[in-house]
């Protein structure tokens, strides 16, 4: 049976990841796999009406990360296990990364809270944590992000927030990519959409040969 792949999309806020996420789904359609295309937080009915809730009304920080981790729960269990049990490609924007980044660096939230939450959370019945299979995280200064996004919309709650928490978001996805260079992928994503486009194809290609699949 072809094997599962769990591919997550991480970077800051303006990083523009979205196209890309797009276009990867094209490709691996193209190639005729099954595509599951989802985001957190989100990506169930629950977990949709958690998103709502966290990106837009004021809490505590600890109730913030366990609103992540529980909508993220829902999602592995209705979504995630079950599309890679059937050996489509899972394709996320953001996942736990993301949790470290903001809530760990731009909240400054308890990081061995979080390593827990996550065992909890995204533990198998082997005992193994479930953890994409790639990441690839957008890396990009926050001022450059906070001119693309300036533009772009009405801000949510994370979004509004000032250039040092995106500086301290930053930081905390380069502490998780130290941690885990297998699995996580810088990409420069100051460079041209072309150029970050090639450079995610190339990441995605590298990988896959690399697993053989
Ligand atoms: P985002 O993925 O950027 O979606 P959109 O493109 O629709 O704005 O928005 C999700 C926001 O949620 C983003 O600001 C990051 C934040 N977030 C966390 O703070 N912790 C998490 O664990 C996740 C998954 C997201």
């Amino acid at each position: 049976m072809t094997r599962g792949l769990f591919i997550s999309f991480e970077g800051i806020d303006g990083a523009g990841k979205s196209t890309h996420i797009d276009r990867v789904a094209q490709r691996f359609r193209e190639a005729g796999r099954a595509v599951v295309l989802t985001r957190e937080p989100g990506g169930t009915p629950l977990s949709e009406s958690l998103r709502e809730l966290v990106l837009h009304q004021p809490m505590d920080a600890l109730t913030e990360a366990l609103l992540m981790f529980a909508a993220r729960r829902e999602h592995l269990v209705l979504v995630i296990e079950p599309a890679l049990a059937r050996g489509d490609v899972l394709l996320c924007d953001r996942f736990t990364d993301a949790t470290f980044a903001y809530q760990g660096g731009g909240r400054a939230f308890d990081w061995q809270v979080l390593v827990q939450l996550e065992r909890m959370v995204q533990i198998q019945p082997d005992g193994r944590l479930r953890q994409p299979d790639l990441t690839v995280w957008f890396d990009l200064d926050p001022h450059i992000a906070a001119q693309r996004l300036a533009s772009a919309r009405v801000p949510d709650k994370f979004e509004s927030q000032p250039a040092d928490f995106f500086a301290a978001v930053r930081a905390a996805y380069a502490k998780r990519q130290s941690e885990m260079p297998e699995r996580i992928v810088r990409i420069d994503a100051a460079q041209s959409i072309e150029a970050v486009g090639s450079d995610v194809s190339r990441v995605v290609n590298e990988w896959l040969k690399r697993i053989g699949a």
